[in-house]
């Protein structure tokens, strides 16, 4: 695995997501107030863009008629058959210990750790033999 610089944080605001390429392989990050996840963007039930999916709360109940939300925005529901997967970990909500999305390491890192210094602007050769046209304003 190789480092991929996705864009600068601001980019990617709380509760946004933006579909990146690394590697030939197509990734989805979230920013959940603040914290960075990736996905792999193919669903692995059909292949279906989890980028293209409504976020959603995990929803549970205790017995009929009764229900209760919580985590809001920290699930995805693909959008071809919504099967929904937890953007913290890749799992599915259905079958969370044999289906996953593929999860990728994310961190934030900042721009002088990335490119490194001195920094050298790039030089060019200059020669004053030549005519140059020069108007006066
Ligand atoms: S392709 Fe994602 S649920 Fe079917």
């Amino acid at each position: 695995m190789s480092k991929h610089i996705v864009a600068p944080v601001e980019a990617i605001p709380p509760g946004g997501r933006k579909l990146v390429e690394a590697n030939g392989r197509a990734i989805v990050v979230f920013n959940l107030n603040g914290e960075f996840f990736a996905l792999n963007n193919r669903c692995p039930h059909r292949g279906g863009s989890l980028c293209q999916g409504v976020t959603t709360s995990v929803v549970e109940s205790a017995e009929p008629g009764e229900y209760r939300t919580s985590r809001p925005g920290e699930i995805i529901r693909c959008p071809w058959h919504s099967w929904e997967f937890d953007i913290r970990t890749g799992r599915s909500w259905c079958d969370p210990q044999r289906l996953r999305a593929r999860q990728y390491p994310v961190s934030v890192e900042p721009g002088a750790k990335l490119v490194e210094g001195p920094y050298k602007a790039e030089t060019f050769p200059v020669t004053v033999e030549n005519d140059y046209v020069v108007i006066e304003a």
